[in-house]
């Protein structure tokens, strides 16, 4: 049984046989001293990762409803086979303008819906109906931070059967604030993973397939307990793809170059930002093609983005400076003009702005 208090302190019960499944690297559980009834304990958990109240609202089946409802049968195919496909979408609170405003929700729904053609499925939504349904969610709650959002298509039948026909498709979505998604998001560690990018004709990165990230997490587990920040991870033909849940690009010979669509990437909504800013904002020349893994080692600059990440510098790969060994000049310009665009402070780009 879970009480919630602020969003990132919870009170819980449970059962002490049951604590482990709690102790995630970045949880700390607090017990508190009291003991209420036979095996039971109360405990104060801080999550510093994943922030989940439950007090709020979300979009399921049809509906919204308090996010404690939202629940699934554990016998559902999306959740026995991972034949769900999701985005991660964020919305941002503007001081200035005391108005929520969600990033680019257009195209984080199209690429959703074709991540779901991929795996036949369809919804009764498009894109415009998503982002009406999305506002309503966020005005349930009457958001006023920095939040996450989690739109998800799913095989909603229950069963046992691995296949993507005759099955029933079904939508869902929650929100919850965030900040940080890499704590280190101004001089991070990289290593070149050990782990390749799955291949297109395995399960496609491009789309976002909840299955494939045990991919991500193999990637991202083994760095963090190697002592690195994040990864790199290679495809199978040997040539940089991305790092476990973001898009990379460095700048060589003053050059911000990033691996193509084709290189086994999800095709993300903040690479297409950072080239489009890079492009117009700095006036660099931006080029999509393979990159050797030496070539991120002699690069000038090197960072990572992603929705949930932002833009990361990175400027360590496996021990090595990269460049001059701290951020460079073009990842803090970027960084700012990302800031200043996403919380709808430059009228150039409120198109990319959907006020809440
Ligand atoms: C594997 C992977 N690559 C790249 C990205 C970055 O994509 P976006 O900028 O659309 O969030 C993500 C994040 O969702 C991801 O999971």
């Amino acid at each position: 049984m879970f009480h919630f208090r602020k969003s990132n302190l919870m009170i819980i019960e449970l059962d002490f046989r049951q604590e482990s499944m709690f102790c995630q690297e970045k949880t700390t559980a607090v017990p508190l001293v009291f003991q209420r009834g036979y095996n039971r304990y109360v405990i104060l958990l801080i999550n510093l990762e994943a922030l989940v109240d439950l007090s709020k609202h979300a979009f399921f089946e049809g509906k919204i409803v308090p996010w404690s409802e939202a629940k699934i049968n554990i016998a559902t195919h999306g959740f026995l086979y991972g034949t769900t496909v999701f985005s991660g979408m964020r919305a941002y609170w503007s001081e200035e303008k005391k108005r929520l405003f969600i990033f680019r929700p257009y195209e984080h729904f199209r690429r959703l819906l074709d991540s779901a053609k991929i795996l036949s499925m369809s919804i009764p939504y498009d894109e415009q109906g998503l982002i009406q349904l999305t506002l309503d969610v966020l005005r349930t709650d009457n958001w006023q931070q920095d939040v996450y959002l989690r739109p998800t298509i799913y095989k909603a039948d229950m069963g046992i059967g691995v296949r993507l026909h005759n099955l029933r498709d079904d939508f869902s979505m929650f929100v919850t604030a965030f900040d940080k998604y890499l704590s280190n998001d101004t001089n991070a560690h990289l290593t070149i993973s050990s782990w390749r990018r799955i291949d297109d004709n395995a399960i496609p990165a491009r789309g976002k397939i909840s299955g494939a990230y045990a991919n991500s997490a193999l990637v991202k587990t083994d760095a963090n307990r190697a002592g690195f920040d994040e990864a790199i991870v290679l495809d199978q033909d040997g040539q940089v793809s991305e790092g476990s849940a973001m898009n990379i690009f460095m700048v060589r010979n003053g050059i911000l170059v990033t691996p193509p669509a084709t290189d086994n990437i999800l095709e993300g909504i903040t690479r297409r930002t950072v080239m489009e800013l890079a492009r117009e904002e700095l006036g660099l020349q931006v080029v999509e093609r393979s990159i050797d893994r030496t070539e991120i080692l002699i690069a000038e600059e090197l960072f990572l983005t992603g929705t949930a990440a932002q833009i990361v510098a990175a400027t360590k790969v496996d021990y090595r400076p990269i460049g001059s060994g701290e951020m460079g000049p073009v990842t803090t310009k970027l960084r700012a003009l990302f800031d200043d665009v996403v919380h709808a402070r430059v009228p150039k780009y409120h198109n990319w702005n959907v006020e809440v």
